[in-house]
């Protein structure tokens, strides 16, 4: 099966907060912020596998910094490792205010898994990581599927091999 590179996945929206988008504290609901990055985990896990792709677990999300109505969201994400159907996507979130200056304010780890007509796994290409950054994020994509799978009760500790610190067995 052929390869693809981690930019070929690169999938990138911006939204516009409005009014309805936030809490009763003004400020983005993180709800609608997990909607959108899902969203666009998808487009990056189709672009990478070519295939109906659905979301199997949601890590690491992380809310830094507050977002205000009229703030503009860009969100990018793209995958960092895939396995045999399975594809580690991160979601980077920034945040450009009234005055055009832009901070990251958010970051999130989806698993998508690709799926064939009769809602079976499908072998999906390799990908190739190319910056250091995506070599830093492939490398380690493995011990963060183990934790997945682990805390989702799919996998025991002890097959952990990449957690063996974490999960001391005798
Ligand atoms: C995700 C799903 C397709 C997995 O199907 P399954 O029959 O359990 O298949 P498997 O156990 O073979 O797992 C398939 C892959 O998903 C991975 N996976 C499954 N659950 C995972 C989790 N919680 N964390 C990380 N990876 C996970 C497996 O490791 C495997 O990866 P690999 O093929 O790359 O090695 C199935 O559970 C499903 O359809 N879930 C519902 C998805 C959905 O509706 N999402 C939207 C929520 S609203």
């Amino acid at each position: 099966m052929f390869k693809k590179t981690a930019k070929e996945t690169i999938a990138i929206q911006t939204k516009l907060v409005m009014p309805n988008d936030t809490n009763p504290m003004d400020t983005l609901f993180g709800g609608r912020l997990m909607a959108w990055m899902d969203e666009i985990a998808s487009i990056s896990a189709f672009r990478h596998s070519g295939r109906i792709c659905v979301t199997a677990s949601i890590n690491n999300v992380s809310f830094e910094h507050p977002i205000v109505a009229g703030d503009f969201v860009t969100l990018e994400a793209k995958v960092s490792r895939a396995f045999n159907s399975s594809m580690e996507i991160f979601v980077d979130v920034s945040v450009e205010d009234a005055m055009g200056k832009r901070k990251k304010c958010n970051e999130a780890i989806f698993v998508f898994v690709a799926i064939d007509q009769f809602r079976n796994p499908i072998q999906i290409p390799d990908l190739v990581p190319e910056t250091e950054l995506e070599q830093k994020r492939f490398d380690s994509a493995l011990r963060r599927k183990q934790l997945s799978l682990v805390l989702a009760g799919r996998m025991k500790p002890s097959e952990a091999t990449e957690l063996q610190s974490i999960f001391e067995t005798e």
